[in-house]
């Protein structure tokens, strides 16, 4: 690790596709060390949700930047308000997700948050979770995870979630979601996801979240 500023504040990066268990992950290890979080797939959320109510079209780049350098996020006490308006369960909808994963195909839109999303470096430390908080964001990050699930358990996991919220959904058509989200995001030109070099690869298919977590925290007392 540098010794100036700003580098030696540590960070887990928890990078992985769709499904994987990276919120839930992320935010058990960041309260287990009382460290700061960072779910930055919010952003692209925000970002793309914001950009609808605006009417604005989800490929016009010049337009998006300009839109989220605007926008007033702030992550509080388990909410998510921006510009005034709490949208903390109105970008967890499928349709949020997969309009993030088009608005984040945007080279210039992934510039546009890269110092927002670096300013959540703060002592004592931070867990990020993303699809390239280990490749791009904190390319300097002592510890870093990369969690993987097959598309059929990931599928399963989110059909579980949204029946006992008593919504009614198709497993087939959330694996062809999830399958088509996975694409893109693997895909795509700019910061595509996959393992940095230097990751850990933990593949949860058959962990518990408890597992995972535990495995991610011993990682941290290795370093
Ligand atoms: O993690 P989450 O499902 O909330 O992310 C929504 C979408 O935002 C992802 O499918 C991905 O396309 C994009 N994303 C990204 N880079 C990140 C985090 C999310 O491209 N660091």
């Amino acid at each position: 690790m540098k010794s100036d500023g700003i580098a030696v504040i540590p960070v887990v990066t928890i990078d992985g596709p769709s499904g994987a268990g990276k919120g839930t992950v992320a935010s058990l290890v960041a309260d287990a060390k009382g460290w700061h979080l960072l779910d930055s797939g919010a952003l692209y959320r925000i970002i793309a949700v914001a950009g609808l109510a605006k009417g604005i079209d989800l490929a016009d780049e010049a337009s998006l930047v300009a839109l989220s350098e605007q926008l007033d996020i702030v992550f509080a006490d388990g909410k998510v308000t921006v510009d005034g308006a709490d949208l903390t369960d109105g970008i967890r909808t499928e349709e949020a997700g997969n309009s993030a994963s088009q608005v984040a195909a945007l080279p210039p839109v992934r510039g546009a948050i890269l110092t927002l999303q670096q300013s959540f470096r703060k002592a004592p430390g931070l867990v990020a979770d993303g699809r390239d908080m280990g490749t791009v964001v904190f390319p300097d990050a002592p510890v870093k995870v990369f969690l993987d699930a097959s598309a059929e358990a990931r599928a399963e996991r989110r059909y579980n979630q949204l029946k006992n919220k008593g919504l009614g959904v198709n497993l087939r058509a959330l694996l062809e979601q999830i399958q088509e989200r996975d694409a893109r995001d693997r895909n795509r030109a700019v910061a595509p996801l996959k393992p940095a070099e230097d990751a850990l690869i933990i593949d949860s298919t058959h962990m518990s979240i408890d597992e995972v977590v535990a495995t991610v925290i011993a990682q941290l007392s290795i370093k």
